[in-house]
This record gives structure tokens, C-alpha cells and sequence, in this order.
């Protein structure tokens, strides 16, 4: 298979699911698969790429349904792909993430003994997702996706979750949600920030050039190209917590709303701090083409405006001075919400079980993850941010990659490339436990 050089993505070897952004309102459902047989798994896997949806054609009839495929770790063990292709994908992604559950803040009550069965398991190999705009299309979907493994012995449908648009695209908080996604090279689809420069494919999809100029292979390359790496969780919301939180939190009742953006850094109605600090403007939040056209730098970069430790900036920091590097952390987010609404001014819970299925597309899952940490349960600041990067910075610079830490000490804001793409450091004992994948700094003066 020739090396893919140039920038030009085959859209029809890609998920729809990847790049398409998913229809508004939507209904969705997923489906968890084990396999138990070898040769049933490899059959359901040949009739998968039949049911799939691609990314060529954004515009057929089509387009707006998707059926996806994802399979973890253990399912391409289940599958039989040979340990020395396993190796050379992710580690983060062999790991698991019940397996990094500490370092992923996911102890105490949200550990992995307590995540919803099978979620988290060796068991789930295969992750069904299906999207449309309504339940017609979906069930039509659901039903060419059944066929591929129903009847089929050695395949067990062991888990599935529905999922559907509350009012107004709003997620259980009452947020407007779904805005904000990146332009992707040679995608075709135009990203929600006109300020924003296209990003490079590869930081999304494998076998493409990245931001810095690389491109993630896997052994053999076939097994990865095209392909991504998608962090798929369960979030439990407590929406009558939040709600007394504000209220606890706040004197008056406009403050409760003001209290909620600033922990967002958005208005409930979409509406971005950054273009509307005092007062929420519900039209400006329901405009797609004016509601993420803004940058932070120039304008608040202290975070006057929308705090640095709002969920939105905290994810995105757009082109504001970070120790880091924004765009080498970008996601697409895929998520749906599930679970009925709390009423409208309920402030006690009522046992019933909603959130968001968190559904994130990128080709580096670990940077992903590690800017943006356990983002909602925090707005501590900028400085929390600021200090995880350092202290990843410093565990570099006790292994063996440190001649390139010390390196941009000596070269203020030059932009570094530090890839540890190896097994633990074979130098150090003291960063024993700790694989930097790839590790990608900016260092400014
Ligand atoms: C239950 C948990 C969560 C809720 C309720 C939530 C809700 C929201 C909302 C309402 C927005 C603003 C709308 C938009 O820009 O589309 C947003 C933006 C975003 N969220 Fe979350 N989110 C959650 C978890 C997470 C997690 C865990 C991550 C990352 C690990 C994340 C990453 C992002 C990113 C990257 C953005 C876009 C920021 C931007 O580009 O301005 N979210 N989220």
C-alpha cells in the first residue's frame, strides 16, 4: 500500500462519523458487541464495511444517518490481530481506560467498580453507534446494522444505550451544546470558527501529516490509515446539584445565570462570554455563523471575560497564551445526550439516570485527554492547567528526551517536537509507570 503523501483524504475509506458532524436535532443509539468466536468476529467485521457509512458524498439523502463501528483493544485480540500490530498503535489506547483510572481522575465514586456493566470491561469488543435525524431513519439504520451480527452465533449483543436531542440542542445542564467543532484539511466540512486556520488532517485521522509534520503509521499501515482513535464514555449528570450549586453560589438569581456561564464560558443560550460578558443574547447563541467567531487573545487574555478555567476555555484556549500548544489538542466532539430532562426548577434529584454518552474523534487520545483533564468538575483556573503542563514538562525532562527540554530553555519560543513513541524510558528509573506517547511542546519565553 503506497504511503500516503500528499494532504488528499480518501473521504470514501473514512467514517462518516469521523468527519460528518452529526444531524441536529439527533436520536442515536449504541450498541455494544463481544465477540466469542474468531471467525464470527471476522465475518461481522467483512459485513460491517457493507453497513458503514462513509464521509464521500456529504450531500446524498444519506448523509445525515450514520452507522459507525469502533473496536477496542481487546476486540482486535478477539479478532486475532497479532500482538506486533497491537503494539505499534496507542498505548493509551491498549491500556484502556479502566486501567488508567487514576490517572484519568476516575477514583472514589466514578471508579471503574463502579461504572455501569459492562462499560470498562474486557468483554466490550465492538461499539455500534447509530445517528439519524429522527426515529424513522434510525430504525432504518439500526435495522441494516442488526443484520450484521444477529444470527450470527459467537456474537453477543451484550449492552445498548439510547440516546436523544433534548430541547433546543441543550444537554442536561440546560446548555446549548454541539457548537463549537474544527476545520479539518481537505474534509470539506467548514469548521463553526471562521478565525480558526483549518487544522491537519493527521490530527484527527491516521496515515495523514499533523500539525507538526508527522504522520502516525501503524504495523501494517492498512491496520490505522483512515482510521482514528474514539474515547467513548458514560457522563452521569447531577443536574439538581448543579442547580443547588448555583443557587448556593450566587445572591441574586441573575447571578445564578451569570455563576453558570462563567463556569462554561458560554451563555445557556449558546451565547459566548467572549462576544456577550454581561447579558446572554439567545439570538447570538442560536446563530451558528456569529456564535463561535471569536479568539481570546487580544480581547480577554487574562480571562476577564471567560475565565481560563471555563469548561470552553479550559477545552479550547483558541489562540490565548497557554503553556502549551491549543491546536495540538483539538477534538471532534460526537456527543449525544441521554436520560429524560429534569423539569425546569426541580432542585432535588429524582434517581433517574441522564448525561451526556461522550463520543470524542482524535488521532492522539492521550493529549486529548490530558489538556482537559476531568473538565467539569473543575474551574479552578488557568494556573491548573498551566501547572499540569509543567508537570508533564518536568517528567519529560527526567528521561531521556531531556536534552530536548533543555534545549528550548536555551531557545525561548522555539516550538519543539518531543516524541517519546517508545516503551517506558529505558534511562530513568524514576518515571517508571509513566509512557509518554508523544509528547508535543511549545515553549514560549
Ligand atoms: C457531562 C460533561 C460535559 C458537559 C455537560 C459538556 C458541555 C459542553 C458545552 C455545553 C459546551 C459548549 C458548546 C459547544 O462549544 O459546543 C462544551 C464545549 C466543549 N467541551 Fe464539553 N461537556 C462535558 C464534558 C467534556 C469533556 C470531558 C471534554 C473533554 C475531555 C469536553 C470538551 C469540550 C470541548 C473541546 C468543547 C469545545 C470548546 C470550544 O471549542 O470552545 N467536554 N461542552
Amino acid at each position: 500500500m503506497p504511503e500516503v503523501l500528499n494532504d488528499k483524504l480518501e473521504l470514501d475509506d473514512i467514517q462518516s462519523g469521523v468527519l460528518r458532524p452529526r444531524p441536529a436535532p439527533y436520536v442515536a443509539t449504541y450498541i455494544a458487541l463481544r465477540i466469542d468466536d474468531r471467525k464470527a468476529g471476522r465475518a461481522l467485521m467483512r459485513r460491517a464495511s457493507q453497513v458503514v457509512t462513509s464521509a464521500a458524498n456529504p450531500t446524498s439523502p444519506l448523509a445525515d444517518t450514520w452507522v459507525s463501528v469502533a473496536l477496542t483493544h481487546q476486540g482486535l485480540k478477539a479478532l486475532g490481530v497479532p500482538e506486533q500490530s497491537r503494539a505499534s498503535l496507542a498505548w493509551e489506547f491498549r491500556q484502556g481506560m479502566a486501567a488508567r483510572a487514576s490517572e484519568l481522575g476516575d477514583t472514589g465514586e466514578s471508579s471503574p467498580e463502579n461504572w455501569e456493566k459492562p462499560l470498562g470491561s474486557e468483554d466490550v469488543h465492538v461499539v455500534l453507534v447509530a445517528v439519524s435525524r429522527d426515529e424513522q431513519h434510525l430504525e432504518a439504520a439500526l435495522d441494516r446494522a442488526r443484520k450484521m451480527y444477529q444470527q450470527m452465533e459467537g456474537i453477543t449483543a451484550i449492552w445498548r444505550q439510547n440516546c436523544h436531542a433534548p430541547p433546543n440542542e441543550k444537554e442536561p445542564f440546560g446548555f446549548r451544546d454541539g457548537i463549537s467543532h474544527p476545520a479539518i484539511e481537505g474534509s470539506g466540512v467548514p469548521g463553526s470558527n471562521p478565525q480558526e486556520q483549518p487544522l491537519k488532517a493527521g490530527e484527527f485521522v491516521l496515515g495523514y501529516r499533523d500539525e507538526l509534520g508527522g504522520i502516525q503509521k501503524t504495523e501494517p499501515e492498512v491496520l490505522g490509515r483512515n482510521g482514528t482513535y474514539l474515547v467513548f464514555r458514560k457522563l452521569h449528570q447531577r443536574v439538581a446539584e448543579f442547580r443547588r450549586y448555583l443557587k448556593t453560589n450566587s445572591t441574586h438569581d441573575q447571578d445564578e445565570e451569570l455563576l453558570a456561564a462563567k463556569m462554561m464560558g458560554r451563555w445557556r443560550s449558546g451565547a459566548p462570554l467572549a462576544l456577550c460578558p454581561f447579558h446572554d443574547n439567545p439570538e447570538l447563541g442560536a446563530d451558528s455563523q456569529r456564535n463561535n467567531d471569536f479568539l481570546f487573545q487580544a480581547d480577554d487574555p487574562l480571562g476577564l471575560k471567560t475565565p481560563g478555567g471555563s469548561h470552553a476555555r479550559r477545552c479550547n484556549p483558541r489562540d490565548s497564551a497557554i503553556a502549551g500548544v491549543a491546536r495540538l489538542h483539538r477534538m471532534i466532539r460526537r456527543g449525544t445526550a441521554y436520560g429524560p430532562i429534569l423539569p425546569e426548577g426541580v432542585m432535588e434529584d429524582d434517581g433517574a439516570d441522564r448525561g451526556l454518552m461522550f463520543a470524542f474523534v482524535g488521532a492522539y487520545p492521550l493529549s486529548l485527554f490530558n489538556l482537559s483533564g476531568s473538565t467539569m468538575e473543575s474551574s479552578l483556573g488557568q494556573q491548573v492547567t498551566k501547572i499540569r503542563f509543567l508537570a508533564r514538562a518536568i517528567s519529560i525532562s527526567r528521561c531521556r528526551a531531556a536534552r530536548f527540554v533543555s534545549g528550548c530553555k536555551a531557545s525561548p519560543g522555539l516550538s519543539l517536537r518531543v516524541a517519546v513513541n517508545t516503551a517506558l524510558c529505558p534511562d530513568c528509573e524514576r518515571c517508571a509507570g509513566l509512557l509518554i506517547l508523544k509528547v508535543r511542546l511549545r515553549v514560549s519565553s
